[in-house]
């Protein structure tokens, strides 16, 4: 066998697994990071009908859960990615991201709890909790009369939930440069951020969250809003504003308000506001479906962000617990 030979061996070998590679990785634009649409098809095929009939079960019972499963995605993917960190209870050697001030009234973690009860019955040590808190919101969002959407699975369990790294979530008095700039970071459009805040169409706020609007006259307030807004605040703190007239379903409302200046959070009306968002937002408050559409393109790539892979993350076996 001379050098050449074997030179043509390797590569022809090299390309061989090139090629297999390749193979495996096609029919599925997530594959290069190990996910895909039929990820559980033979290692927990029902894992997706469990779960949805969970979210389903949970809602018909408590509708305002829809609004809590967004949040609790929304807030997982920001934080060290979406890896089921804020799902970790606290220990005593660690304080977890879901005791940060920033945890801001997050509920349905029982949901979460529920699907993974009934999904390591089936099959154990199999879904992660990064994936069914992804597929939860999903749901949630298709329940209350949103766009439904396939997501690709395979996110594995972060072992890591860090009160301080919740300083990474946006926060409600951030103008639509900060908002722009800290969603930039996670490769967001511009057009992603108004699509992206379209969720607060699901939900309520509590006075904590607006009330420093109150204090000086708000040209991008309207007054009767205002009045609105301080009513509730009488009510004390912890008291609720629904962002919009159907807090349990999900439309384009939302947009409708913030153009009669009635936002309720100071990000919310920013987005108004401000000339560079303007535009986007009256397109939403014009075609619902246009919302929609950006909505499921939008949360498709949140529910990917910095995903964790293979020996990267863990299943966990309680999504409270890191194994
Ligand atoms: C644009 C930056 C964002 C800011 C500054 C923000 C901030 C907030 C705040 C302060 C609340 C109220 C919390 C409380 O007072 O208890 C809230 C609620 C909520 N947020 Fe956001 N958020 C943002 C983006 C998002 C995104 C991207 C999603 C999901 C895709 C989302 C989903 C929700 C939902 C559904 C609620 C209502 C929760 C409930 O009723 O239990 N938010 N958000
Ligand atoms: C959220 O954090 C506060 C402390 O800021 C804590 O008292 C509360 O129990 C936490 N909520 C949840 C649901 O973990
Ligand atoms: C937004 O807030 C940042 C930080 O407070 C500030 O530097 C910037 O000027 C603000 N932008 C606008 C348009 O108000």
């Amino acid at each position: 066998m001379t050098s050449l030979d074997l030179v043509k061996m390797v590569t022809g070998n090299f390309l061989g697994v090139v090629v297999l590679l390749e193979m495996i990785v096609s029919g599925s634009r997530f594959g290069a990071n190990g996910m895909s649409m039929n990820y559980y098809m033979m290692s927990c095929p029902f894992a997706e009908p469990i779960v949805k009939n969970t979210v389903i079960r949970a809602l018909q019972a408590d509708p305002t859960l829809a609004a809590a499963l967004l949040r609790m995605h929304f807030h997982d993917c920001f934080i060290e990615g979406c890896d089921g960190s804020v799902l970790v209870d606290s220990t005593k050697d660690n304080t977890a991201e879901k005791d940060s001030p920033a945890n801001l009234s997050l509920r349905g973690y029982e949901v979460i709890d529920d699907a993974k009860e009934e999904l390591e019955e089936q099959c154990p040590g199999v879904v992660s909790c990064a994936d069914i808190l992804a597929m939860a919101a999903r749901d949630a969002v298709f329940w209350a009369g949103g766009p439904v959407y396939d997501i690709p699975k395979g996110r594995k369990d972060g072992r890591r939930s860090k009160i301080e790294d919740t300083i990474n979530l946006p926060a409600p008095f951030f103008n639509a440069s900060q908002l722009i700039k800290m969603f930039g970071q996670h490769g967001f459009s511009v057009q992603e951020v108004v699509a992206l805040s379209g969720a607060h169409t699901l939900g309520v706020a509590r006075c904590s969250s607006f009330k420093s609007r109150l204090s000086a006259a708000d040209p991008n307030l309207e007054a009767d809003f205002a009045n609105t807004l301080s009513k509730t605040c009488s009510a004390g703190d912890n008291a609720e504003q629904p962002f919009d007239s159907t807090r349990n379903s999900f439309d384009n409302f939302y947009f409708n308000a913030l153009q009669r200046k009635s936002g309720v959070l100071g990000s919310d009306q920013t987005l108004y506001a401000t000339p560079r968002t303007r535009g986007i937002v009256n397109g939403y408050a014009m075609n619902q479906a246009m919302f929609f559409f950006d909505f499921q393109q939008a949360m498709l790539k949140m529910s990917t962000l910095d995903v964790k892979e293979g020996s990267k993350g863990e299943v966990r076996e309680s999504c409270r617990k890191i194994n």
